[in-house]
């Protein structure tokens, strides 16, 4: 019996009560998209909008008609409710300017439409993501004012489009997870207070790069693969979805990391991920999960950003585990992870013939 379980709506009004209440307008404009999303979705090739578009987006990827789709779909349902003071999409080179018919707010609002869109064609789990920042006043937003550390985000969440749709939420005060009831049309609080299970022995990371990665990450894959025979004394199982959203759901569901790091595949680019809508929203909700987020040299919520599209390295997931790697890329940014190399004497070896 669903009556009188607590509902996205119910959620967003008592978690944003008083000062924050267009937040919470804001937030519920968000999950009506997310529903137009995941019903589109849901009809899989009935949908009519399989393949791709003509264009490729700002970062010369090849965009599907449904990347397309799902940015209309965020664009139309949260640009009229007068809270925003403009958007910015992976789909969208520039700032989205909020139509002069409508009042504007202070949030900003930047978001992924539809993250591990490779996966749409194959039935494969796929997934929005998004971040809402603050300006102290209300008004026409400058692409200045998107350029903030994810420190300064106010609301953080991704949905999910699986076998069920979630929508996994924050708004700084622990990460909630609500599960679409498709009857009632309700997305319904089933994942109160999700914590990161500490415990941990399954990594995420695309091995088929693994000659690009840096040392440290190749040292700490080595010694997961090596399992029980190698340090870490212990087996680790691997899982490679390519959708960031569904890694990420699993580790905070069941733990584990999840790495897309530096790497030298293409010097222009480092890392894959982009910083303000998919590494940023997810670091705010694993670290409100008691998680962690790194770039391996530090917080991920502490980059500074300098361009919208920005890249980023992202290992994020059970915080033993991420710290273990900030302590390797330490090491070897240090050369603590070399062997000592006397000036005088060759290197010492027992087995030097
Ligand atoms: P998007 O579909 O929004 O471009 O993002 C895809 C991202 C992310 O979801 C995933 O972790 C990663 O790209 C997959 O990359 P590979 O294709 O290199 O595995
Ligand atoms: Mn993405
Ligand atoms: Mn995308």
């Amino acid at each position: 019996m669903l009556f009188g379980r607590t509902t996205l709506s119910k959620f967003v009004i008592e978690q944003t009560r008083g000062q924050h209440s267009e937040l919470g307008a804001l937030l519920i404009d968000v999950a009506a998209a997310v529903k137009s999303i995941s019903a589109l979705v849901g009809k899989g090739a009935l949908s009519g909008f399989s393949g791709y578009a003509a264009a490729t987006n700002v970062q010369g990827e090849a965009q599907k008609k449904i990347d397309v789709l799902a940015n209309e779909a965020i664009l139309r349902h949260c640009e009229w409710g007068g809270q925003l003071a403009g958007m910015a999409s992976e789909e969208l080179e520039a700032p989205y300017r909020i139509p002069d018919d409508y009042p504007r707010g202070r949030y900003l609002l930047v978001f992924d439409p539809l993250d591990g869109s490779s996966n749409s064609d194959v039935n494969v789990s796929v997934g929005s993501i998004f971040s809402i920042l603050a300006r102290s006043t209300a008004g026409e937003a400058q692409k200045a004012d998107f350029l903030r550390p994810g420190l300064e985000q106010v609301a953080a969440g991704y949905a999910i489009y699986g076998p069920a749709t979630m929508l996994v939420l924050t708004v700084g005060s622990g990460t909630h997870g609500f599960t679409l009831d498709r009857e009632s049309g309700n997305f319904i609080l089933t994942h109160p207070d999700i914590r990161v299970p500490v415990e941990t022995r399954e990594f995420a990371i695309n091995t088929s790069n693994e000659r690009f990665w840096e040392p440290p990450v190749q040292r700490y894959v080595a010694e997961c693969k090596a399992g029980r025979s190698g340090i870490r004394g212990a087996d680790f199982n691997m899982r490679w979805i390519a959708s960031m959203v569904a890694e990420v759901h699993r580790i905070l569901m069941r733990g584990g990391i999840f790495m897309y790091p530096k790497d030298h595949k293409d010097p222009a680019k480092p890392g894959r991920l982009r910083l303000l809508y998919e590494a940023n929203p997810m670091a705010m909700l694993i670290e409100q999960a008691g998680g962690a987020a790194s770039t391996g040299r530090g917080r991920i919520l502490e980059v500074a950003p300098e361009a919208l599209h920005q890249r980023v390295p992202v290992i994020l997931g059970s915080r033993e585990e991420v710290e273990r790697l900030e302590r390797y890329h330490h090491e070897y940014d240090t050369g603590a992870d070399r062997p000592f190399v006397s000036p005088l004497f060759a290197e010492r070896s027992l087995f030097r013939d």
